[in-house]
């Protein structure tokens, strides 16, 4: 297909069925949402239009590969919480603080061998303050993971497009899920 008779993308990114999900037995499928960006600016809308539903304390693990979209989700997410200025990747720094509506804590803990690393760091900070604390490879530390958060898988599919999965663990996020819902895609489903 030539560039020209691409299909135009559209200004939602397009809802995958609910039906035939894997979940865990505590999130109820409809509190799911899965979806494929078509590109960054989607992407950094969902991010941003996930924080007009957060609140203080709230944790989000983001999975994905290299490449996968991690910073590119958080960037849209920073905006929709009210920072200003440029976002970047903590890959050497492994924290990135700014001031939104609420503090965000942007983590990066690709370089961390596991969990004790993170405590010496003082990660506890974060996961149990105030702010909103994002985290990028999250799976370098999944023994101090908390037992409540906000997991957004991230996968390439093609140079411009991700799938994109994100998916409450925890009650208390639920009802979130719903409303981030109603206002990315206009359904509750
Ligand atoms: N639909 C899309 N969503 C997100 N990023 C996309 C999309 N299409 C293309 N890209 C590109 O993919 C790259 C994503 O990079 P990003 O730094 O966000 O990935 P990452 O998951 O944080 O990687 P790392 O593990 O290295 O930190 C960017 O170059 C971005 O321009
Ligand atoms: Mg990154």
């Amino acid at each position: 297909m030539t560039q020209k008779n691409q299909p135009k993308i559209p200004d939602q990114p397009s809802l995958i069925t609910s039906a035939n999900r894997e979940a865990r037995p505590s999130t109820p499928p409809s509190a799911i949402v899965d979806f494929v960006s078509h590109s960054v600016a989607q992407t950094q809308r969902c991010g941003s239009q996930l924080a007009q539903q957060l609140g203080p304390g709230t944790v989000i693990l983001l999975e994905g590969d290299l490449g996968a979209g991690k910073t590119t989700f958080t960037k849209g997410l920073a905006q929709g919480l009210g920072v200003e200025g440029y976002v970047n990747s903590p890959t050497f720094t492994l924290v990135n603080e700014y001031e939104g509506r609420l503090p965000v804590y942007h983590l990066d803990c690709y370089r961390l061998e596991n969990g004790r690393e993170a405590l010496d760091f003082g990660i506890e900070e974060y996961l149990y303050g105030e702010g909103v604390t994002v985290i990028e490879w999250p799976e370098r530390i999944r023994e101090i993971w908390p037992s409540s958060y906000i997991r957004v898988t991230l996968s390439y599919l093609n140079e411009t497009k991700r799938s994109l999965r994100v998916e409450p663990v925890g009650p208390e996020y639920v009802g979130l899920m719903q409303e981030f819902k109603k206002s990315a895609f206009g359904s509750s489903l």
